[in-house]
C-alpha cells in the first residue's frame, strides 16, 4: 500500500515536470513566431538582443545596428513569404549583421589570399576512392554513430580547425571504433604554414601537423578558447595528447561530384565553400538552393547526402556556427547540379585523411 502511494505519488511528480517542460517549450516557439509575425519593433530588436546576450558600446550604435536587424528581418520575412523555394531563413545570432560584415567575419585569411603554393599543394595526386562501386543510395553518417556533436567556432574563424577536427574525428571512429572529440584548439594555437589561427586558414596545413606531430590532442584535455593562444602541443605526452593519428591526407579530384559521392560513401570529407551571402546566413531548413558564388571563404564537413521527398538531392554539410543555425547545426543542400563546382563551390577543394 505505502510503496503504490509513494509510486503514485512519484508519477504525480513526474507528471508535473513534464507539463512545466512543455509549458516552456511551448512559451519559447510563441516567443519566436512573434518575432517574426509583428512588425520589427525596437521591442523586437531588444528581446533579440536579451536572447543572444548583445551590448552595444553606445546608443549610436545601437540604433545602427536597429536598422540592419530591422532590413535583415524583413528580408527574412519576404524570403519566406514568397512561394516555396525549397528551403527557409529564420532570424539568428547573425540577424545585427550586414552580408558584408558577416562575409568579413569568416575565414579571412581564405579570403585575403586565395590558395597560397603551399596549401595548393597537391599532398599526393592518388584518390583512393576512385573505383568504390558500392555507393549507397544514401549515407548519413551521423545515423552510423561517426559524427560528434555540433560545435561552436564563436567569434574566431577557425572553421578550418573544425572542419579538419570533424573529419578526423569520424575517420578515427570508422577505422578504430572509437567516437572521440578532438581539438581545434591545439590547431588554432599550433599550426603554422599559410594559417593564421582566428584570421583563417587551410584543412591542408592542419592535416601536416597532425600527420607530424603523430595525433592531435582530444577536447577534453585541449579544450576549445576560440581566441589564439600559445601553442601547447608539445607540453604534454600522454595519450590523450596525440589520439588519433592520420598517415596523411588526400584530395578528392577538383570540381566533380561524383568524385566527392565516392569519397563520402567512405568517409566525412571537408570541403571549402562560400558562405558569405545572405541565404546562407540565415538559412534554417530544407535543401539549400540559394544565391552563393564559388569564392571560398568557409569550411564544414560532407557527413551523408540523400534525396528528399521531392527527388531533390543534396548533400549533407556539419557546420560549426552552434546547434541553432540551419538544421540543428546542419544543412542540406543541393547536389549534382550543372555547374561543375558544385553549389557555392563545395566541390571545388575536397579532402579527407587517411591511414
Ligand atoms: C583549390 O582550388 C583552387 C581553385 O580551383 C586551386 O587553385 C587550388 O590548387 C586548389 N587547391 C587544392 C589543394 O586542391
Ligand atoms: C582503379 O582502377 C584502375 C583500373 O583498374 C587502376 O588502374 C587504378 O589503379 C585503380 N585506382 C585505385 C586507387 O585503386
Ligand atoms: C599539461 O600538464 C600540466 C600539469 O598537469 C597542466 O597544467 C597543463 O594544463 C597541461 N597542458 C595541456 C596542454 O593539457
Amino acid at each position: 500500500m505505502i510503496t503504490t502511494t509513494t509510486s503514485l505519488i512519484i508519477q504525480f511528480h513526474y507528471l508535473i515536470v513534464f507539463f512545466l517542460v512543455l509549458t516552456l517549450l511551448n512559451s519559447h516557439v510563441t516567443m519566436s513566431r512573434r518575432l517574426f509575425e509583428s512588425p520589427c519593433t525596437k521591442e523586437t530588436h531588444e528581446k533579440w538582443m536579451e536572447q543572444y546576450g548583445k551590448v552595444y558600446k553606445d546608443a549610436e550604435e545601437k540604433e545602427r545596428r536597429f536598422q540592419i536587424f530591422k532590413n535583415n528581418v524583413e528580408y527574412i520575412k519576404s524570403f519566406n513569404s514568397v512561394g516555396d523555394k525549397g528551403f527557409k531563413l529564420s532570424v539568428n545570432r547573425f540577424a545585427d549583421l550586414t552580408v558584408e560584415e558577416f562575409k568579413a567575419s569568416l575565414n579571412g585569411r581564405l579570403q585575403k589570399s586565395g590558395w597560397p603554393e603551399a596549401a595548393a599543394e597537391l599532398e599526393t595526386t592518388s584518390f583512393r576512392h576512385e573505383n568504390v562501386t558500392d555507393i549507397p543510395k544514401t549515407m548519413d553518417w551521423r545515423k552510423r554513430g561517426v559524427v560528434t556533436p555540433i560545435k561552436d567556432q564563436g567569434r574566431c574563424a577557425s572553421c578550418w580547425a573544425f572542419s579538419t577536427v570533424a573529419a578526423i574525428e569520424s575517420f578515427h571512429k570508422i577505422t578504430t571504433g572509437k567516437l572521440v572529440s578532438l581539438s581545434e584548439q591545439e590547431l588554432v594555437d599550433c599550426v603554422r604554414g599559410d594559417t593564421e589561427g582566428c584570421i583563417g586558414g587551410y584543412v591542408e596545413d592542419a592535416f601536416r601537423f597532425i600527420v607530424k606531430k603523430g595525433g592531435i590532442a582530444s577536447e577534453s584535455v585541449y579544450p576549445y578558447k576560440g581566441v589564439d593562444k600559445t601553442c601547447k602541443a608539445n607540453e604534454n605526452k600522454t595519450k590523450e595528447h596525440s589520439v588519433a593519428k592520420i598517415k596523411g591526407f588526400e584530395n578528392v579530384p577538383s570540381n566533380n561530384e561524383k568524385a566527392l559521392l565516392k569519397a563520402v560513401a567512405k568517409q566525412p570529407v571537408s570541403v571549402y565553400i562560400q558562405a558569405g551571402g545572405h541565404d546562407f546566413q540565415f538559412y534554417s531548413s530544407g535543401v539549400f538552393n540559394g544565391k552563393c558564388g564559388t569564392e571560398p571563404d568557409h569550411v564544414v564537413t560532407v557527413v551523408g547526402y540523400g534525396k528528399d521527398k521531392d527527388d531533390t538531392k543534396y548533400w549533407i554539410l556539419k557546420n560549426s556556427w552552434g546547434i541553432e543555425w540551419g538544421e540543428k547545426g546542419y544543412m542540406r543542400i543541393k547536389r549534382d547540379i550543372l555547374d561543375k563546382k558544385g553549389l557555392c563551390g563545395l566541390a571545388n577543394n575536397a579532402s579527407y585523411p587517411i591511414m
